[in-house]
């Protein structure tokens, strides 16, 4: 165990912010004997996974147990589908790689999103009309408690838009250690994103394959969305908000442009980003840190930002979007 530790290296926002201590589990069996430690009770813990959902406010008064458990595998396979177990510590944009390289499609859409296999179904993570939901088989965790072991199917994740029991009712309570995926060897694309369209055709691609929807979807983050390697920076800062239709319609009344998807729950989505670049910050810098220029739902940390000051620009635009438009605007990242 190591003590005082810098978890800048460890988020993606590059925040300074201290481990008082720090150990990295490569195993789930070395995770288990953490947890069966008399110590453990006594001290409180912190779990990181990739970082890239998180904004450090704070140095981390706990012991921070970065989950380092490695390994892509082969479980099963028939004629249509192949079951891929994947060890929570391993990167997820590598692991979408792996199945783009051997043809198992089903998470081509998912390329480039930064954070680890583990930290996926924490927050459902989506892309181009795909959301891990669709492809995730199990999820195996450990009980931080007891160190026992839980498989869970896909229904008992509650996978909702960024949502899952383990963000709400199992909060702090389960160690997530592996995902068991199932990828098409028949794959089904999902082009209908008009991004990813565009970028198909200027590509020059008739026929889409896994790998150029890969491709296409690589170009297009990488266009819009800051690399964290250069700009520290979480992804979307906020969700989209999802609103009744009549608060829909009479939003359309006053800002006749407003873009909004109908939802299966009856509700319409609203990009958070027209929202926020409407309402004049999109490009916004204030010091080290700002709105991005080109993707206004990314908040970004130019180097020597502190998290306190990304949360109180964060306050900031939530409070303008809401005096504009009356749409409450709720964090995607979360703080600590
Ligand atoms: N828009 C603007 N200005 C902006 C940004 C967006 O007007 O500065 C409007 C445009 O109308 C655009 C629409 O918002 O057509 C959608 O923008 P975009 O395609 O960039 O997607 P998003 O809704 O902003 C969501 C996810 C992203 C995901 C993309 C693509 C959330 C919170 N974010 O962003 O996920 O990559 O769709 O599917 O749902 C993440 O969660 O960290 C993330 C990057």
């Amino acid at each position: 165990m190591q003590e005082n530790v810098s978890l800048r290296h460890f988020n993606t926002f590059g925040l300074e912010s201290r481990a008082q201590f720090f150990e990295e589990a490569e195993s789930t069996a070395a995770l288990a004997d953490i947890i069966k430690n008399p110590l453990w009770k006594e001290i409180p813990k912190f779990i990181l996974g990739g970082g890239s959902n998180i904004l450090f406010t704070q140095d981390i008064d706990a012991l921070v147990i970065k989950i380092a458990i490695k390994g892509i595998e082969l479980i099963k396979e028939d004629q249509d589908f192949v079951w891929l177990h994947a060890g929570a510590g391993e990167k997820w944009h590598d692991f979408v790689m792996y199945c783009v390289e051997h043809g198992y499609a089903g998470v081509e859409n998912l390329s480039l999103i930064p954070g680890t296999i583990g930290a996926a179904p924490m927050q459902n993570i989506g892309a181009y009309g795909v959301e891990i939901k669709d492809v995730v088989e199990t999820v195996e965790a450990i009980s931080m408690e007891t160190a026992e072991m839980k498989t869970f199917s896909k229904e008992e994740c509650l996978f909702g838009y960024r949502e899952s029991i383990f963000k709400h009712a199992l909060k702090g309570k389960l160690v997530i250690t592996g995902v068991v995926f199932r990828l098409n060897k028949k794959p089904v694309y999902h082009v209908e994103y008009g991004d990813i369209q565009k970028t198909l055709a200027e590509m020059n691609v008739e026929t889409p394959s896994i790998k150029a929807i890969s491709e296409a979807v690589i170009r297009i983050r990488e266009s819009k969305l800051p690399d964290p390697a250069e700009i520290g920076n979480a992804g979307s800062f906020f969700k989209n908000p999802e609103i009744p239709i009549e608060q829909f319609d009479k939003l359309r009344l006053d800002f006749p442009t407003v873009p909004g998807y109908p939802t299966i729950t009856g509700f319409v989505k609203v990009p958070a980003g027209w929202l926020i670049e409407q309402a004049g910050w999109k490009g916004y810098r204030e010091g080290d840190i700002g709105v991005h220029a080109r993707q206004a739902l990314v908040l970004v940390n130019y180097g020597g930002g502190s998290g306190a000051q990304i949360k109180a620009l964060s306050e900031k635009i939530q409070k303008s979007v809401k005096e504009k438009y009356g749409i409450d605007l709720s964090a995607e990242v979360n703080f600590v």
